[in-house]
């Protein structure tokens, strides 16, 4: 049976285990928003998310889902069970993403197409399956995290860059097939974040970076996680198809 509740805003956040994305889960918590978590499994990770939401925001409601959003039918199973749930879907916040990295004149159409797939093929299926329920409640935010390297390219991440440039595309596209429904739809495009995706560089390329920041300093997930949730505020009501760095001015 459907339960709706619709006091309070309800956000899917993919890869919601860690890093960013658990980061933007706590801070939707804060704002009073129901969570969906989604991530490739239930670990114990999501699960402690979860309690920290709770922990933060007593009445905040969390449902966890395991989906590779790479496979349609996962990204189906997600939405109708955030529907399912809450009855309604407000934000969506496509943050899962990989990385396999390599010279492209090295690396094999798999390598290209797997993260191709998580990235970028994942978040368009997610956002074609919220929009029409966002189109009935003629409001809705969709927030895909792109990156630099999506802006600027980066050696050795044609497959990564590739996938995080077509994010871009696929936000100006959907922000200008939406914005007569109420419909936002913006990107953000971080720097080095602190997180496991950055913690493997070798502390060489760690220092060079840092060199090359203006604010001296890698960002921490809390610096993109607040910018996600004003745009996915009532405040961003006028901000749509925009790509925003939170890089710390990497490229000036
Ligand atoms: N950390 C950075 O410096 C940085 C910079 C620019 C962009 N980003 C982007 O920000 C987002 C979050 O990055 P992070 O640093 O927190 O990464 P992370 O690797 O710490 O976390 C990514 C999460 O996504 C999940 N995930 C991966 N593939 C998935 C799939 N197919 N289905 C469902 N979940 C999946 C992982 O399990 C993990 O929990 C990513 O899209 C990343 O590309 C990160």
């Amino acid at each position: 049976m459907m339960e709706v509740l619709s006091e309070k805003k309800v956000a899917i956040v993919t890869g919601a285990a860690r890093g960013i994305g658990a980061e933007i889960a706590r801070t939707l918590a804060l704002k009073g928003y129901h969570i969906a978590l989604v991530d490739l499994r239930l670990s114990e990770e999501l699960e402690s998310v979860k309690k920290e939401c709770v922990a933060i925001q007593k009445d905040c409601r969390v449902i966890l889902l395991a989906a590779d959003i790479s496979l349609e039918e996962d990204c189906k199973h997600a939405v109708e069970a955030t529907k399912e749930t809450f009855g309604r879907v407000d934000v969506l916040v496509n943050n899962a993403g990989r990385t396999k990295d390599g010279l492209a004149m090295r690396m094999d159409r798999d390598s290209f197409s797997a993260v191709i797939d998580t990235n970028l093929t994942g978040a368009f299926m997610l956002s074609s399956l919220c929009l029409p329920m966002m189109v009935r409640q003629k409001s809705g935010r969709i927030i895909n995290m792109s990156s630099v390297s999506g802006i600027y390219g980066n050696a050795g991440q044609a497959n990564y860059s590739a996938s995080k440039a077509g994010l871009i595309g696929l936000t100006k596209s959907l922000a200008k097939e939406m914005g007569g429904r109420g419909i936002t739809v913006n990107a953000v495009a971080p720097g080095f974040i602190e997180t496991q995706m950055t913690d493997s560089l070798p502390d060489k390329v760690k220092e060079a970076a840092i060199e090359r920041i203006p604010l001296k300093r890698f960002g921490k997930p809390s610096d993109v996680a607040e910018l996600v949730v004003f745009l996915a505020s009532d405040e961003a009501s006028y901000i749509t198809g925009q790509v925003v760095e939170v890089s710390g001015g990497l490229v000036l």
